[in-house]
């Protein structure tokens, strides 16, 4: 069994590669892969940089070159229900991408051309093995839904209600549904794993800055915790 993990940022997967040993690096396309274990499992661990065309390029790599059984994406989110706070966990049973949008041709708001799905669904058997190790977590509210992405930073109520009332997303970030769409493709199985860093509303811009470090460090930890548990 090996395991992909991937996050957009530094700050998302840097406490994940200091858990590994045996590490080798390779770059292609300008992100380095970090090939080794974690708790003796095979993981290949990669920053994909921000937004869905680089979390594709990164995710369709790591399947072509090192063939993971499972790939994670870990890190951070805008909250856009009211009772996912700040820290909290998400846990994707489906992606969606809020910025597909082909309605005008008559098409459903968000479905994917070519595949004809608005929402993938995530691993059934990872998300159940990921709320087991999120249980372990102390004083943290973990949630499982609709994980929401697009090339946007979410920070209105506007573009929450278009998410929400179109998709029913927990959370908005920027690479899952990307990610979920390259595995589907692949037949890869995939889950995605996102702590709140914001409330995706006007107070964003300072939120996210505050707490982002907080918040992937919680993701992380329960990627650390799934990975000991396997
Ligand atoms: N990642 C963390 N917060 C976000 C937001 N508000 N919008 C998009 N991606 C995010």
């Amino acid at each position: 069994m090996k395991i992909g993990i991937i996050g957009a940022m530094e700050v998302e997967v840097a406490e994940i590669k200091e858990l590994m040993n045996n590490v080798v690096e390779e770059t292609i396309s300008g992100i380095i892969y970090y090939q080794g274990k974690i708790y003796n499992k095979n993981v290949i661990v990669a920053k994909c940089g921000v937004g869905k065309v680089h979390a594709a390029v990164c995710t369709q790599t790591m399947i072509l070159k090192y063939s993971p059984d499972v790939i994670i994406n870990t890190g951070v989110a805008g909250s856009l229900n009211s009772n996912l706070n700040i820290g909290d966990l998400v846990i994707s049973d489906n992606v969606i991408q809020h910025d597909f949008n082909t309605s005008a041709l008559g098409d459903p708001i968000g479905l994917i051309s070519g595949i004809n799905l608005v929402r993938i669904p995530s691993t059934y058997s990872i998300v159940k093995k990921i709320k087991q190790a999120a249980e372990t977590i102390k004083d943290t509210n973990t949630y499982i839904g609709a994980i929401a992405s697009g090339d946007q930073f979410i920070c209105s109520e506007n573009q929450k209600n278009y998410i929400v009332n179109n998709f029913g997303a927990l959370c908005a970030e920027m690479e899952g549904a990307a990610i979920g769409h390259v595995c589907y493709l692949n037949n890869v199985d995939f889950c995605i794993v996102r702590a709140i860093s914001d409330k995706a509303d006007n107070s964003s811009h300072m939120d996210f800055p505050t707490f982002v470090q907080i918040a992937a460090k919680k993701s992380t930890i329960l990627i650390s915790n799934f990975l000991r548990n396997l």
